[in-house]
């Protein structure tokens, strides 16, 4: 099989040709025939202006090429899309697939032996492991890693839940401008991922839980000594895989490696959202994210780290108590030990190199957890046929069963446009509804799950209500908010059929979300609904891909054509 330089010639009718014009090029940039006789790692170049998440990637690009060299290959840094979660409109998510296309084609259309990817702003690290297993070259996976903490009147602050709590305290009128202005400039102190449990710890650390990157390489945070001596060792890493041809994202990634996976997303309090990115990656390959099995392993699997939003603490209080190798001893026997990692290592030993930290308190024995069920429970009933999920972990628990009417807004810009309206018709006892902000319908499924307060309640001091829609939400957030309801609205789902004062029943319990209508009446509000024609957005381009291929949340939201198998 060729290597190196050879791999993947461009197509001139004549390979010895194109080897030659190949080499010719290259030499332009000063490399020896010894150099490029090597085997070749490429390296993602994810760094943009526009990503301060990614902020360290120059210098744990030169980490990585040092510790490919010392190994005796030869690294080859390319370009990819970069994703940063706050500058992307409409949303990341409406963006990830486009990044997991870009990075697995160019993967396959330059020569390398070997890949490191380097990624973490939320949809990044997705991404490129759905691109890895596509691609299904030797892959390193390195996250950018977590921010350190901030500091604002002797509280300690992260992005991006003290984002969200102080600027509700701001919207009740417990903080005035200038406060707000003062916390603006400490909630992100460092370059790096948000610090707290959201989206990108949670895929940092279900990362590592699939043997994909070094251990500890989660939770070092980002401008660390450390992230970057870590970045070396992946590239010793990714010289020795691209010499020995593996081992490929197909020899690691097993039923053991996707439930050891969900165990952990489970016991870090993790993200929603890291649902979703789990699904589409286990979409990639032969395996699947099952949601009743998931659901049930929640029930088994207790939330041991204590990270916010679902506990106190933040991602470098995890790392120093001894971070994922450290968890999954804790979880002991519900980790699959025999599951394999890049390294060639099992997790059992990685498991037993784990530090011991005597007095830490962010990893929690299994006899004393954070809460006894794991932090997302799946729920299913008249209004979620296909499935809807809840972070337990950061709701309120006298909310977890509740019934109340229904306050309906038809999209974003409608909730935008009248949830603060004094004259809304709401009391802290209902159900805020939020439809046609699923997949398709907003495009992008956009992370406005986390419905606000109405001002007016706010202001009288609610902190939380029961909350549903077709929406994503942030890992940061927290409340009794129930998500991805699927099939969503957009295309018919029965969260299109609700109407104002129709009577909601959440009962977590139970894992039912119904709504309290007779089935006749709904069948005639189905019969009234119009058919979706093709917005105007979704015309052309990128956004008429999305659109005619989008699926929704129970299957991952990537394209139909994507999956394992192609389109079905
Ligand atoms: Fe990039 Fe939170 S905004 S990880």
């Amino acid at each position: 099989m060729a290597e190196g330089l050879r791999k993947g010639l461009t197509s001139y009718g004549d390979a010895g040709f194109s080897l030659f014009l190949r080499k010719a090029f290259i030499k332009a940039m000063g490399y020896s025939d010894d150099a490029l006789d090597r085997p070749i790692v490429g390296i993602t170049n994810t760094y943009s202006d526009y990503n301060p998440c990614h902020g360290n990637v120059p210098q744990i690009l030169e980490a990585v090429k040092r510790g490919v060299m010392l190994s005796g290959a030869m690294p080859f840094v390319f370009p990819t899309i970069s994703i940063a979660e706050s500058f992307a409109h409409p949303t990341s998510m409406y963006l990830r697939n486009l990044m997991a296309m870009d990075t697995e084609e160019m993967i396959r259309a330059q020569p390398m032996d070997a890949v490191v990817v380097i990624g973490g702003c939320d949809k990044t690290l997705p991404a490129q492991i759905m691109a890895a297993i596509s691609a299904d070259l030797p892959t390193v996976v390195i996250p950018v890693g977590p921010m350190v903490v901030g500091h604002h009147k002797g509280e300690v602050l992260g992005a991006c839940t003290d984002c969200r709590r102080l600027w509700g305290k701001y919207r009740a009128g417990e903080i005035d401008d200038a406060e707000i202005e003062a916390v603006n400039g400490r909630l992100a102190p460092s370059v790096g991922t948000c610090m707290v449990m959201g989206t990108a710890s949670t895929m940092a650390c279900v990362t590592e839980a699939l043997g994909l990157s070094l251990p500890m390489s989660a939770t070092i945070p980002a401008p660390h000594a450390e992230r970057f001596r870590s970045a070396e060792a992946s590239g010793r890493v990714a010289a020795a895989m691209a010499k020995a041809k593996g081992p490929k994202p197909s020899e690691i990634l097993t039923p053991a490696s996707f439930r050891n996976a969900q165990v952990v997303m489970q016991a870090i309090g993790g993200s929603t959202n890291g649902l979703i990115h789990l699904t589409a990656i286990a979409h990639r390959s032969p395996h699947k994210i099952d949601l009743e099995a998931f659901d049930k392993l929640g029930r088994e699997v207790p939330v041991l780290v204590d990270l916010k939003p679902s506990g106190e603490h933040y991602m470098e209080h995890f790392h120093h108590a001894g971070g994922v190798p450290k968890l999954m001893a804790q979880l002991g026997d519900l980790i699959d030990l025999d599951a394999k990692t890049i390294t060639g290592q099992t997790l059992r030993e990685v498991v037993a190199a784990a530090e011991d930290v005597p007095g830490q308190d962010a990893i929690r024995p299994r006899q004393n957890p954070i809460k006894a069920e794991g932090a997302m429970a799946i729920l299913h009933g008249n209004l979620a046929p296909r499935g809807a999920v809840i972070k337990q972990s950061a709701a309120s628990p006298k909310l977890l069963q509740h019934t109340g009417r229904a306050v309906v807004f038809e999209s974003v810009e409608d909730m935008a446009l009248r949830v603060d309206d004094p004259e809304l018709d709401v009391t802290a006892d209902d159900v805020l509804v939020l439809r046609n902000a699923g997949p398709k319908g907003a495009p992008g499924m956009p992370e406005a799950g986390y419905l606000p307060i109405p001002r007016k309640l706010a202001r009288a001091g609610v902190k939380d209500m029961v909350r549903i829609s077709d929406a994503r939400m942030s890992g940061t957030a927290f409340g009794t908010i129930v998500l991805h309801i699927t099939p969503e609205a957009a295309v018919g789902g029965p969260l299109a059929l609700v109407k104002n004062g129709d009577m909601i029943q959440l009962d977590v319990a139970k894992r039912r979300i119904d709504l309290l209508v007779d089935g006749a009446e709904l069948k005639k509000r189905l019969a009234a609904l119009a058919p979706r024609a093709t917005p105007d957005w979704a015309k052309r381009g990128y956004a008429h891909l999305f659109n005619e291929t989008i699926l929704q949340a129970d299957e991952g939201c990537d394209f139909d054509f994507m999956r394992v198998g192609g389109k079905e």
